[in-house]
């Protein structure tokens, strides 16, 4: 058997995976493998153990010939894998969801924290000498207490986070999506699935927790930021394709919105250049929600289970 692994991998798995009884064709490398090395080396594998940063579609899936059992994905989202065309060639999928929402939904506070209290300001503010005595009124943003927070995706990571904030003092959780979460609301001692322009209108802080896909993609444009309050905070760890973020520069530049955390943005890296960076109230950070060792390991080890069962032709343990 023979599998591709289009990065290294932390080291524990990877130290696993050099013990397996199989052909391993690897990218030796910390950035992501040429599309076109991809195209040539993925040609007559068994398993192919991808990231988000490669995009499985029909090109790839016919430049590695019909003997390929399994894309696992060391990913909990999916969006850059075609999944209607690996599902027609009976390709299982691999995917690894639950090990990263701890990680996830901390940085997603610790970014609605930092838009909420201001901290770019301040941290320039301190760096740059700007700081010259204490001011009663000197960058004050706002506190999570008594306020209500909207998760749009109220999935394992909203539900997560919904927690984490409602012990920081949120008092009222709404939530959109497709459909009610029960569970989660008896968890949370109480959520209320609202439409998303009621969620808009209502939230201090808004949390993209859902995956991107057709429905999602620019949900936030510039309607939907002007619907928010002035003093509201909008954070997204989801992914970058579910805002237009022409659309954000806009509405930060009319002040329709008070602060923004972003982990993901569109392209990825965002070029130093882009106008996101000039906001002082935009914090962005360059995609690490899920980047803790403990969680990036297991995030591999599961991907590493997904494609050794796959080879084995037994059920990927995780699968889409
Ligand atoms: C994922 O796994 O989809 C995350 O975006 C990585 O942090």
């Amino acid at each position: 058997m023979k599998i591709l692994v289009t990065r290294l991998l932390p080291p524990e798995t990877q130290a696993r995976l050099e013990q397996q009884d199989v052909e391993l064709i690897q990218w030796q490398h910390d950035q992501a493998m040429p599309r076109d090395t991809l195209l040539s080396w993925v040609q007559g594998v068994d398993g192919l153990l991808c990231l988000l940063t490669d995009r499985i579609d029909n090109e790839v899936l016919d430049a590695a010939g019909p003997q390929l059992k399994v894309v696992a994905t060391m990913s909990v989202g999916y969006d850059h894998l075609d999944i209607p065309s690996l599902k027609a060639r009976n390709i299982q999928i691999g995917y690894t969801p639950d090990v990263l929402t701890d990680a996830t939904a901390d940085l997603t506070v610790l970014l609605t924290l930092a838009a909420a209290r201001r901290m770019k300001e301040g941290i320039q503010a301190a760096e740059t000498g700007e700081w010259r005595e204490w001011r009663p009124t000197w960058l004050c943003g706002s506190q999570f207490t008594g306020k209500t927070l909207g998760v749009v995706g109220l999935g394992r990571i909203g539900e997560a986070v919904a927690k984490r904030m409602k012990a920081f003092g949120i008092h009222r959780v709404v939530y959109s999506g497709r459909s009610r979460k029960i569970e989660a609301e008896t968890a949370l001692g109480g959520a209320d699935h609202v439409p998303l322009n009621e969620l808009l209108q209502v939230s201090d802080y808004v949390a993209v927790c859902c995956a991107l896909t057709d429905e999602t993609k620019d949900l936030f444009d510039y309607s939907a930021f002007s619907k928010m309050k002035p003093s509201a905070v909008f954070v997204n760890t989801a992914r970058g394709g579910i805002v237009k973020q022409d659309d954000l520069v806009r509405a930060l530049e009319e002040h329709k919105i008070a602060g923004v955390g972003l982990d993901v943005t569109t392209p990825e890296p965002l070029p130093t250049d882009h106008a996101l960076y000039r906001f002082p109230n935009c914090v962005i950070l360059p995609h690490i929600a899920s980047a803790t060792m403990e969680t990036r390991e297991r995030m591999a080890s599961m991907s590493l289970d997904n494609t050794l069962a796959a080879l084995a032709n037994q059920p990927v343990p995780y699968g889409v």
